[in-house]
């Protein structure tokens, strides 16, 4: 863990001194440039910059979308309709977040004061964690909340966080999921698990919320 780290480290120093040496049209030459208040970034900001946006961006995203394909697998009549009428996957994307958030839980908060919920109270100065995938599931909030329903349509899940840290990618990370799901349901729109439901592990990390691997048959689509 810690030796790919430091090649992931290494990996954005050297592609960094590239782009200073050759800026191009891209976020990473674009944050080498920023100038804030006669400020720059420092190499360590930077590569800790790029590593977020790698790490946040892409396991998250990644999850999604993985989450989404094991769904539509155990609901070939769901998957059809989407196969069917494309225009109805942002409403999906939407519903797979709320009930598989790939973000399980927040990052951590500290409490400034003391909270209570429910009958427990939470003393200042402790560590918080909120489970998103729990919030999400909220029956005071949404209706028979264990069901996918595609066709929900009352929005305000948590899957993105709340308030001023809301995730930064967001659009970025719907655009990428609808897309990824509307290309592979026009290829292979009879795309089905490859191995019995039962052989699928999920993740045991606390943060992200997925399966270790999803393996799948890919069911011939129309030429391209
Ligand atoms: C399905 C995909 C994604 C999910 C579920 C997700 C989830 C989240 C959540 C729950 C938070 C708030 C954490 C907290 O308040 O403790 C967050 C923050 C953040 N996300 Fe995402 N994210 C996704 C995709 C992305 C992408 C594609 C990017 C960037 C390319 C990104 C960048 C960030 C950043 C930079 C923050 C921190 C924002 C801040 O603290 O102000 N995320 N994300």
């Amino acid at each position: 863990m810690i030796g790919a780290l430091s090649a992931l480290v290494a990996y954005f120093g050297d592609l960094l001194d590239r782009k200073r040496a050759d800026p191009a049209d891209d976020l990473l030459s674009a944050l080498l440039a920023v100038v804030d208040e006669g400020d720059r970034l420092s190499g360590d900001e930077l590569t800790g910059m790029a590593l977020l946006l790698l790490v946040a961006g892409h396991e998250t995203t990644a999850n999604l979308i993985g989450n989404a394909v094991h769904l539509l697998c155990g609901r070939p009549e769901l998957r059809d309709r989407m196969a069917g009428d494309p225009a109805l996957i942002p409403a999906l994307v939407e519903e797979v977040l709320r009930l598989e958030s790939p973000a399980a839980t927040s990052t951590y908060r500290v409490t400034t004061r003391p909270i209570t919920l429910g009958d427990t109270t939470i003393p200042a100065g402790e560590q918080v964690l909120v489970s998103l995938l729990a919030v999400n599931r909220d029956p005071a909030r949404f209706p028979d909340p264990d069901t996918l329903d595609a066709a929900r349509d009352d929005g305000g899940h948590l899957a993105f966080g709340h308030g001023i840290h809301f995730c930064l990618g967001a659009p970025l990370a719907r655009l990428e999921a609808r897309i990824a799901l509307t290309r592979l349901l026009a290829r292979h729109p009879g795309i089905d698990l490859a191995v019995p439901p039962e052989n699928l592990r999920r993740r045991t990390g606390l943060l992200m919320h997925g399966l270790e691997s999803l393996p799948v048959r890919l069911s011939p689509g129309p030429a391209l």
